[in-house]
């Protein structure tokens, strides 16, 4: 009985490691986002740091509210004649890695 808990357990530790490893999985992929942030450093900065007082510094910001707010102005719930219309034809997974790449920056 005690050994049946010990593989019980072990099986839940196995299960609990894939699915932390799944979510690593399924977030932003700085280096895809890199390669799609070319449109937005015209405002953002190459760096992530904009050179004008209108547009906001994306570097280190948190990944997490960073693809939030790439949803919502796509998504129509924050509005900006600029960002809005460079949000629109962005996907999930686009949000995601634009959001992993910009938080990277320093
Ligand atoms: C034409 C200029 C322009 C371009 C190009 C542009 N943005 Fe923006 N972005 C803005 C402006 C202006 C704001 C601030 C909007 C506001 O005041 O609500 C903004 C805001 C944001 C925010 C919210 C920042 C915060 O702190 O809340 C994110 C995230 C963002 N942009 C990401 C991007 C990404 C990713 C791209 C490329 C796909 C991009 N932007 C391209 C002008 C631009």
């Amino acid at each position: 009985m005690k050994k049946l808990i010990g593989t019980t357990m072990k099986v839940a530790m196995a299960v609990a490691l894939v699915s932390v490893g799944s979510q690593t999985m399924a977030a932003g992929d700085a280096a895809a986002g890199k390669a799609k942030s070319l449109t937005c450093a015209g405002c953002h900065g190459a760096n992530g740091i904009s050179s004008n007082d209108l547009w906001p510094n994306l570097a280190g910001q948190k990944a997490t509210y960073l693809a939030k707010q790439i949803k919502a102005f796509r998504d129509g719930q924050r509005n900006d004649p600029m960002m809005s219309s460079m949000a629109k034809s962005l996907t999930d997974q686009d949000a995601e890695n634009l959001a992993a790449y910009y938080a990277s920056l320093k």
